[in-house]
Protein backbone atom coordinates (compact mmCIF):
# COMPACT_ATOMS: atom_id res chain seq x y z
CA UNK A 1 0.00 0.00 0.00
CA UNK A 2 1.50 3.16 -1.18
CA UNK A 3 1.74 6.13 1.34
CA UNK A 4 0.06 8.73 -1.73
CA UNK A 5 -0.61 8.36 -5.32
CA UNK A 6 -0.64 11.55 -7.66
CA UNK A 7 -2.85 10.30 -10.33
CA UNK A 8 -3.18 12.04 -13.50
CA UNK A 9 0.47 13.86 -13.93
CA UNK A 10 1.73 15.54 -16.77
CA UNK A 11 5.86 15.33 -16.71
CA UNK A 12 8.32 18.39 -17.74
CA UNK A 13 9.23 15.68 -20.38
CA UNK A 14 5.68 15.19 -22.38
CA UNK A 15 4.41 12.31 -20.60
CA UNK A 16 0.62 12.68 -19.83
CA UNK A 17 -2.07 10.62 -17.19
CA UNK A 18 1.38 9.47 -15.37
CA UNK A 19 0.51 8.39 -11.84
CA UNK A 20 3.51 8.94 -9.48
CA UNK A 21 3.64 6.42 -6.33
CA UNK A 22 5.26 7.38 -3.15
CA UNK A 23 6.16 5.53 -0.09
CA UNK A 24 8.13 6.42 3.08
CA UNK A 25 9.36 9.80 1.60
CA UNK A 26 10.49 8.55 -1.37
CA UNK A 27 9.06 7.57 -5.16
CA UNK A 28 8.09 4.36 -5.65
CA UNK A 29 6.14 4.35 -9.25
CA UNK A 30 6.01 6.67 -12.53
CA UNK A 31 3.98 4.83 -14.95
CA UNK A 32 0.83 5.29 -17.18
CA UNK A 33 -2.37 5.62 -15.38
CA UNK A 34 -2.03 2.13 -12.78
CA UNK A 35 -4.30 0.41 -10.51
CA UNK A 36 -2.50 0.75 -7.02
CA UNK A 37 -3.41 0.68 -3.69
CA UNK A 38 -2.72 3.99 -1.64
CA UNK A 39 -3.85 5.49 1.93
CA UNK A 40 -4.55 9.44 -0.17
CA UNK A 41 -4.91 9.94 -3.40
CA UNK A 42 -4.42 13.76 -5.09
CA UNK A 43 -5.92 14.30 -8.74
CA UNK A 44 -3.54 16.29 -10.35
CA UNK A 45 -6.29 16.99 -13.90
CA UNK A 46 -3.54 16.88 -16.30
CA UNK A 47 -1.17 19.47 -14.76
CA UNK A 48 2.44 19.86 -14.67
CA UNK A 49 4.02 18.22 -11.81
CA UNK A 50 7.89 19.23 -11.80
CA UNK A 51 10.64 18.50 -9.48
CA UNK A 52 11.29 21.34 -7.60
CA UNK A 53 12.65 24.73 -8.99
CA UNK A 54 16.71 25.57 -7.54
CA UNK A 55 18.41 28.95 -7.76
CA UNK A 56 22.24 28.37 -8.38
CA UNK A 57 23.22 31.95 -7.70
CA UNK A 58 21.62 34.38 -4.63
CA UNK A 59 22.71 36.47 -1.66
CA UNK A 60 21.40 35.34 1.05
CA UNK A 61 23.25 37.43 4.05
CA UNK A 62 21.93 40.52 2.11
CA UNK A 63 18.64 39.53 0.67
CA UNK A 64 15.30 41.78 2.40
CA UNK A 65 18.04 44.55 3.26
CA UNK A 66 16.75 46.87 0.85
CA UNK A 67 16.78 50.04 2.12
CA UNK A 68 18.99 49.39 4.59
CA UNK A 69 21.16 51.75 5.56
CA UNK A 70 19.65 53.95 2.26
CA UNK A 71 18.63 53.56 -1.01
CA UNK A 72 20.62 52.58 -4.21
CA UNK A 73 20.20 55.94 -5.95
CA UNK A 74 21.77 55.22 -9.24
CA UNK A 75 20.95 51.82 -8.99
CA UNK A 76 24.38 50.71 -10.27
CA UNK A 77 26.87 47.20 -9.28
CA UNK A 78 29.68 50.09 -7.61
CA UNK A 79 26.86 51.93 -5.47
CA UNK A 80 25.47 48.45 -4.47
CA UNK A 81 29.06 47.19 -3.58
CA UNK A 82 29.42 50.45 -2.16
CA UNK A 83 26.09 50.35 0.03
CA UNK A 84 26.63 46.88 1.24
CA UNK A 85 30.19 48.48 2.18
CA UNK A 86 27.98 50.98 4.16
CA UNK A 87 25.61 47.97 5.76
CA UNK A 88 27.80 45.74 7.00
CA UNK A 89 29.34 46.96 9.92
CA UNK A 90 25.69 47.21 11.24
CA UNK A 91 24.60 44.18 10.16
CA UNK A 92 24.06 41.53 13.37
CA UNK A 93 23.64 37.65 13.38
CA UNK A 94 19.98 38.23 14.54
CA UNK A 95 18.96 40.37 11.77
CA UNK A 96 20.36 38.62 9.22
CA UNK A 97 19.52 35.06 10.62
CA UNK A 98 15.64 36.55 10.61
CA UNK A 99 15.90 37.80 7.18
CA UNK A 100 17.55 34.42 5.61
CA UNK A 101 14.46 32.63 7.41
CA UNK A 102 11.91 34.77 5.84
CA UNK A 103 13.65 34.64 2.46
CA UNK A 104 13.48 30.61 2.30
CA UNK A 105 9.10 30.75 3.44
CA UNK A 106 9.18 32.94 0.04
CA UNK A 107 11.14 30.20 -1.44
CA UNK A 108 8.86 27.32 -0.33
CA UNK A 109 5.93 28.43 -1.42
CA UNK A 110 7.07 29.45 -5.03
CA UNK A 111 8.39 25.70 -5.04
CA UNK A 112 12.07 27.09 -4.82
CA UNK A 113 13.64 24.24 -2.57
CA UNK A 114 17.56 24.35 -2.69
CA UNK A 115 19.43 27.44 -3.09
CA UNK A 116 23.27 27.79 -3.17
CA UNK A 117 24.03 31.14 -1.79
CA UNK A 118 27.27 32.75 -1.93
CA UNK A 119 28.27 34.59 1.62
CA UNK A 120 30.47 37.78 2.07
CA UNK A 121 33.53 36.41 4.43
CA UNK A 122 35.56 40.00 4.01
CA UNK A 123 34.07 41.09 7.48
CA UNK A 124 36.49 39.80 10.05
CA UNK A 125 33.59 38.92 12.52
CA UNK A 126 32.20 36.42 10.23
CA UNK A 127 28.81 37.15 11.27
CA UNK A 128 26.67 36.31 8.41
CA UNK A 129 28.76 33.03 7.94
CA UNK A 130 27.79 32.05 11.73
CA UNK A 131 24.24 33.28 10.76
CA UNK A 132 23.72 31.02 7.45
CA UNK A 133 25.48 27.88 8.93
CA UNK A 134 22.70 28.05 11.50
CA UNK A 135 19.97 28.60 9.23
CA UNK A 136 21.06 25.65 7.04
CA UNK A 137 20.64 23.02 9.74
CA UNK A 138 17.14 24.90 10.66
CA UNK A 139 16.11 24.96 6.75
CA UNK A 140 17.11 21.69 6.40
CA UNK A 141 14.20 20.06 6.68
CA UNK A 142 12.34 21.43 3.91
CA UNK A 143 15.17 23.05 2.48
CA UNK A 144 19.06 22.64 0.87
CA UNK A 145 21.11 25.47 1.20
CA UNK A 146 24.30 25.23 -0.53
CA UNK A 147 26.98 27.85 1.03
CA UNK A 148 29.84 29.61 -1.07
CA UNK A 149 32.87 31.03 0.71
CA UNK A 150 32.68 34.35 -1.01
CA UNK A 151 35.68 37.10 -0.90
CA UNK A 152 33.27 39.85 -2.03
CA UNK A 153 36.28 42.49 -1.82
CA UNK A 154 38.77 40.27 -3.56
CA UNK A 155 40.51 36.92 -2.09
CA UNK A 156 44.09 39.12 -2.99
CA UNK A 157 42.78 42.51 -2.57
CA UNK A 158 40.98 42.20 1.12
CA UNK A 159 43.75 41.37 3.61
CA UNK A 160 42.22 39.03 5.58
CA UNK A 161 40.16 37.82 3.01
CA UNK A 162 41.95 34.50 2.62
CA UNK A 163 42.26 33.84 5.89
CA UNK A 164 38.70 34.39 6.28
CA UNK A 165 37.76 32.40 3.32
CA UNK A 166 39.89 29.61 4.98
CA UNK A 167 38.10 29.90 8.53
CA UNK A 168 35.11 29.79 6.47
CA UNK A 169 35.34 26.57 5.15
CA UNK A 170 36.83 25.24 8.47
CA UNK A 171 33.74 26.17 9.64
CA UNK A 172 31.74 24.24 7.38
CA UNK A 173 31.07 26.68 4.10
CA UNK A 174 30.23 24.00 1.07
CA UNK A 175 31.95 25.44 -1.97
CA UNK A 176 34.80 27.92 -2.69
CA UNK A 177 33.89 31.38 -4.21
CA UNK A 178 35.42 34.56 -5.57
CA UNK A 179 35.52 37.26 -7.33
CA UNK A 180 38.96 37.74 -9.90
CA UNK A 181 37.65 40.61 -12.36
CA UNK A 182 37.43 42.49 -8.39
CA UNK A 183 41.31 41.91 -8.00
CA UNK A 184 43.75 44.58 -8.68
CA UNK A 185 45.21 43.54 -11.82
CA UNK A 186 44.39 40.80 -14.61
CA UNK A 187 47.43 39.15 -13.32
CA UNK A 188 46.04 39.28 -9.91
CA UNK A 189 42.87 37.89 -10.90
CA UNK A 190 44.14 34.63 -12.63
CA UNK A 191 46.66 34.80 -9.08
CA UNK A 192 43.41 34.19 -7.65
CA UNK A 193 41.64 31.95 -9.72
CA UNK A 194 44.48 29.40 -9.12
CA UNK A 195 44.60 29.50 -5.59
CA UNK A 196 41.35 29.51 -4.80
CA UNK A 197 40.83 26.37 -7.50
CA UNK A 198 43.97 24.65 -5.21
CA UNK A 199 42.32 25.18 -2.42
CA UNK A 200 38.98 23.49 -3.25
CA UNK A 201 41.13 20.68 -4.67
CA UNK A 202 43.36 20.37 -1.74
CA UNK A 203 39.57 20.22 0.22
CA UNK A 204 37.93 18.16 -2.34
CA UNK A 205 35.39 20.88 -2.29
CA UNK A 206 33.51 22.65 -5.15
CA UNK A 207 34.08 26.18 -7.29
CA UNK A 208 31.67 28.86 -7.73
CA UNK A 209 33.20 31.75 -8.57
CA UNK A 210 32.08 35.38 -9.83
CA UNK A 211 33.76 35.43 -12.80
CA UNK A 212 34.27 38.21 -14.76
CA UNK A 213 31.07 40.37 -14.05
CA UNK A 214 32.25 43.32 -16.25
CA UNK A 215 30.87 44.57 -19.63
CA UNK A 216 34.73 44.76 -20.09
CA UNK A 217 35.85 42.43 -23.55
CA UNK A 218 39.55 41.40 -21.91
CA UNK A 219 38.11 40.36 -18.91
CA UNK A 220 38.79 36.79 -19.43
CA UNK A 221 39.58 34.68 -16.41
CA UNK A 222 36.58 31.95 -17.65
CA UNK A 223 39.60 30.90 -19.78
CA UNK A 224 41.96 30.30 -16.04
CA UNK A 225 39.11 28.87 -14.42
CA UNK A 226 38.66 26.30 -17.20
CA UNK A 227 42.48 25.62 -17.44
CA UNK A 228 43.09 25.01 -13.70
CA UNK A 229 39.65 23.42 -13.38
CA UNK A 230 40.80 20.55 -16.22
CA UNK A 231 44.59 21.09 -14.57
CA UNK A 232 43.74 20.13 -11.25
CA UNK A 233 40.88 16.99 -12.03
CA UNK A 234 37.70 19.33 -11.03
CA UNK A 235 35.58 18.93 -14.10
CA UNK A 236 32.05 19.03 -13.16
CA UNK A 237 32.31 20.52 -9.84
CA UNK A 238 33.40 24.47 -11.02
CA UNK A 239 30.97 27.32 -11.98
CA UNK A 240 31.80 30.18 -13.31
CA UNK A 241 28.51 32.65 -12.10
CA UNK A 242 27.42 36.13 -14.31
CA UNK A 243 30.40 35.07 -17.04
CA UNK A 244 28.77 38.54 -18.29
CA UNK A 245 31.83 39.72 -20.39
CA UNK A 246 31.56 36.69 -22.63
CA UNK A 247 28.48 39.12 -23.95
CA UNK A 248 30.79 41.81 -25.21
CA UNK A 249 34.01 39.16 -26.08
CA UNK A 250 35.07 39.34 -29.98
CA UNK A 251 33.08 36.12 -31.99
CA UNK A 252 36.74 35.01 -32.87
CA UNK A 253 38.00 34.78 -29.21
CA UNK A 254 34.56 33.26 -28.14
CA UNK A 255 34.73 30.25 -31.32
CA UNK A 256 37.96 29.57 -29.53
CA UNK A 257 36.70 29.91 -25.58
CA UNK A 258 33.53 27.60 -26.30
CA UNK A 259 35.46 24.36 -26.81
CA UNK A 260 37.86 25.11 -23.72
CA UNK A 261 35.20 25.70 -21.82
CA UNK A 262 32.65 22.47 -22.49
CA UNK A 263 36.64 20.19 -22.18
CA UNK A 264 36.58 21.51 -19.27
CA UNK A 265 33.39 20.20 -17.66
CA UNK A 266 33.23 23.59 -16.19
CA UNK A 267 29.23 25.23 -15.74
CA UNK A 268 27.92 28.15 -16.58
CA UNK A 269 25.29 30.71 -14.32
CA UNK A 270 23.63 33.25 -15.74
CA UNK A 271 21.51 35.79 -13.52
CA UNK A 272 19.04 37.29 -15.81
CA UNK A 273 17.03 39.65 -13.92
CA UNK A 274 20.35 41.54 -12.22
CA UNK A 275 22.46 40.77 -15.82
CA UNK A 276 19.95 43.00 -17.58
CA UNK A 277 20.00 45.60 -15.08
CA UNK A 278 22.86 46.38 -13.83
CA UNK A 279 25.08 45.87 -17.46
CA UNK A 280 25.54 48.03 -20.32
CA UNK A 281 25.64 51.09 -17.65
CA UNK A 282 28.22 52.40 -19.28
CA UNK A 283 26.54 52.45 -22.58
CA UNK A 284 24.66 55.30 -24.61
CA UNK A 285 23.25 53.99 -27.33
CA UNK A 286 22.78 50.94 -28.74
CA UNK A 287 23.09 48.86 -25.32
CA UNK A 288 24.36 45.87 -24.65
CA UNK A 289 22.30 43.18 -22.92
CA UNK A 290 25.28 42.21 -20.90
CA UNK A 291 24.07 38.57 -20.52
CA UNK A 292 26.48 35.87 -21.40
CA UNK A 293 26.14 33.74 -24.32
CA UNK A 294 23.51 31.19 -23.41
CA UNK A 295 22.49 29.58 -26.21
CA UNK A 296 25.93 29.37 -27.38
CA UNK A 297 27.32 27.99 -24.47
CA UNK A 298 24.25 25.49 -24.08
CA UNK A 299 25.17 24.26 -27.82
CA UNK A 300 28.55 23.69 -27.03
CA UNK A 301 27.73 21.55 -24.33
CA UNK A 302 28.02 23.34 -21.31
CA UNK A 303 25.50 23.31 -18.65
CA UNK A 304 23.56 26.29 -18.15
CA UNK A 305 21.85 27.53 -14.91
CA UNK A 306 19.53 30.59 -14.25
CA UNK A 307 20.17 31.94 -10.69
CA UNK A 308 18.08 34.73 -9.18
CA UNK A 309 20.98 36.34 -7.50
CA UNK A 310 19.68 39.49 -5.47
CA UNK A 311 16.33 40.10 -3.98
CA UNK A 312 15.28 43.07 -2.27
CA UNK A 313 18.89 43.92 -1.88
CA UNK A 314 21.48 47.09 -1.79
CA UNK A 315 21.63 45.80 -5.49
CA UNK A 316 18.19 44.93 -7.13
CA UNK A 317 15.24 46.28 -5.33
CA UNK A 318 12.82 43.46 -7.10
CA UNK A 319 12.26 39.28 -6.90
CA UNK A 320 10.55 37.20 -5.21
CA UNK A 321 12.08 34.06 -5.36
CA UNK A 322 10.09 33.05 -8.01
CA UNK A 323 12.51 31.29 -10.34
CA UNK A 324 9.91 31.25 -13.02
CA UNK A 325 10.33 34.91 -13.17
CA UNK A 326 14.15 34.24 -13.26
CA UNK A 327 13.51 31.52 -16.16
CA UNK A 328 10.49 34.65 -17.64
CA UNK A 329 13.94 37.39 -17.93
CA UNK A 330 15.96 34.53 -19.42
CA UNK A 331 13.84 33.08 -22.08
CA UNK A 332 13.84 37.13 -23.22
CA UNK A 333 16.96 38.37 -22.61
CA UNK A 334 18.87 35.97 -24.27
CA UNK A 335 16.05 35.52 -27.15
CA UNK A 336 15.36 31.82 -26.49
CA UNK A 337 12.18 31.37 -27.97
CA UNK A 338 12.04 28.07 -30.19
CA UNK A 339 10.21 25.74 -28.50
CA UNK A 340 13.11 23.65 -27.33
CA UNK A 341 15.17 26.83 -26.05
CA UNK A 342 12.17 27.14 -24.08
CA UNK A 343 12.28 24.16 -22.22
CA UNK A 344 16.20 24.44 -21.69
CA UNK A 345 14.82 27.75 -19.90
CA UNK A 346 12.35 25.87 -17.51
CA UNK A 347 15.92 22.97 -16.92
CA UNK A 348 18.15 26.01 -16.39
CA UNK A 349 15.78 26.60 -13.10
CA UNK A 350 15.28 22.96 -12.19
CA UNK A 351 17.45 20.17 -13.58
CA UNK A 352 20.54 21.66 -14.69
CA UNK A 353 21.03 23.87 -11.44
CA UNK A 354 20.52 20.21 -9.31
CA UNK A 355 22.94 18.98 -11.37
CA UNK A 356 25.72 21.67 -11.03
CA UNK A 357 24.69 21.18 -6.93
CA UNK A 358 25.53 18.03 -6.86
CA UNK A 359 22.19 17.50 -5.41
CA UNK A 360 21.03 14.04 -4.03
CA UNK A 361 17.83 12.14 -4.90
CA UNK A 362 16.91 15.04 -7.06
CA UNK A 363 14.61 13.57 -9.86
CA UNK A 364 11.66 12.18 -11.04
CA UNK A 365 13.20 8.38 -11.12
CA UNK A 366 11.84 5.64 -8.98
CA UNK A 367 14.22 5.94 -6.02
CA UNK A 368 14.12 9.94 -6.17
CA UNK A 369 13.13 12.06 -2.91
CA UNK A 370 9.50 12.90 -3.35
CA UNK A 371 10.38 16.44 -3.87
CA UNK A 372 7.73 17.98 -6.13
CA UNK A 373 5.68 20.70 -7.53
CA UNK A 374 2.66 20.89 -9.07
CA UNK A 375 1.72 23.63 -11.24
CA UNK A 376 -0.92 25.54 -12.35
CA UNK A 377 0.09 25.16 -15.96
CA UNK A 378 0.00 22.18 -18.79
CA UNK A 379 3.39 22.36 -19.78
CA UNK A 380 6.94 23.67 -18.85
CA UNK A 381 6.53 26.63 -21.30
CA UNK A 382 3.31 27.77 -20.49
CA UNK A 383 4.51 27.57 -16.58
CA UNK A 384 7.08 30.11 -17.39
CA UNK A 385 4.39 32.07 -19.52
CA UNK A 386 2.05 32.56 -16.79
CA UNK A 387 4.92 32.19 -14.02
CA UNK A 388 2.51 29.61 -12.73
CA UNK A 389 0.92 29.29 -9.26
CA UNK A 390 2.32 26.43 -7.17
CA UNK A 391 -0.57 24.95 -5.98
CA UNK A 392 1.32 22.39 -4.26
CA UNK A 393 4.68 21.86 -3.05
CA UNK A 394 5.90 18.63 -1.70
CA UNK A 395 8.95 17.94 0.63
CA UNK A 396 9.50 13.61 1.10
CA UNK A 397 6.33 13.30 0.38
CA UNK A 398 4.77 15.86 2.56
CA UNK A 399 2.91 18.72 1.76
CA UNK A 400 4.50 21.81 2.57
CA UNK A 401 2.60 24.68 1.06
CA UNK A 402 -0.29 25.27 -0.58
CA UNK A 403 -1.70 28.26 -2.89
CA UNK A 404 -5.12 28.77 -4.18
CA UNK A 405 -4.96 28.45 -8.36
CA UNK A 406 -4.25 31.81 -10.12
CA UNK A 407 -7.98 33.17 -11.75
CA UNK A 408 -10.37 36.09 -12.01
CA UNK A 409 -14.19 36.41 -12.53
CA UNK A 410 -15.30 38.47 -14.92
CA UNK A 411 -18.86 40.95 -15.17
CA UNK A 412 -19.05 41.18 -18.46
CA UNK A 413 -22.35 40.65 -19.96
CA UNK A 414 -21.83 38.44 -22.59
CA UNK A 415 -18.66 36.91 -21.94
CA UNK A 416 -18.08 34.00 -19.41
CA UNK A 417 -17.47 34.61 -15.97
CA UNK A 418 -14.20 33.07 -14.64
CA UNK A 419 -11.04 33.85 -17.05
CA UNK A 420 -8.55 31.24 -17.34
CA UNK A 421 -5.40 31.29 -19.31
CA UNK A 422 -4.50 27.96 -19.92
CA UNK A 423 -4.60 26.93 -23.52
CA UNK A 424 -1.89 23.91 -22.77
FE1 LIG B 1 26.22 37.29 -7.29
Amino acid sequence: MLDLLLRHCTLPDGRTDIDIGIEAGRIVMVQPQRAAQSAREIDCAGQLVSTPFVDAHFHMDSTLSYGLPRVNQSGTLLEGIALWGELKPQLTQDAITERALAYCDWAVAKGLLAIRSHVDVCDDRLLAVEALLQVRERVKPYLDLQLVAFPQDGVLRSPTALRNLQRALDMGVDVVGGIPHFERTMSQGAESVKLLCELAAARGLRVDMHCDESDDPMSRHIETLAFHTQRLGLQGRVAGSHLTSMHSMDNYYVSKLLPLMSESGVAAIANPLINITLQGRHDTYPKRRGMTRVPELLAAGVPVAFGQDCVMDPWYAGGSGDMLEVAHMGLHVAQMTGQAAMRQCFDAVTTTPARILGLEGYGLDVGCRADLVLLQAGDPVEAIRLRAARLLVMRGGKIIATTPPATATLHLPGRPAAVDWRTA
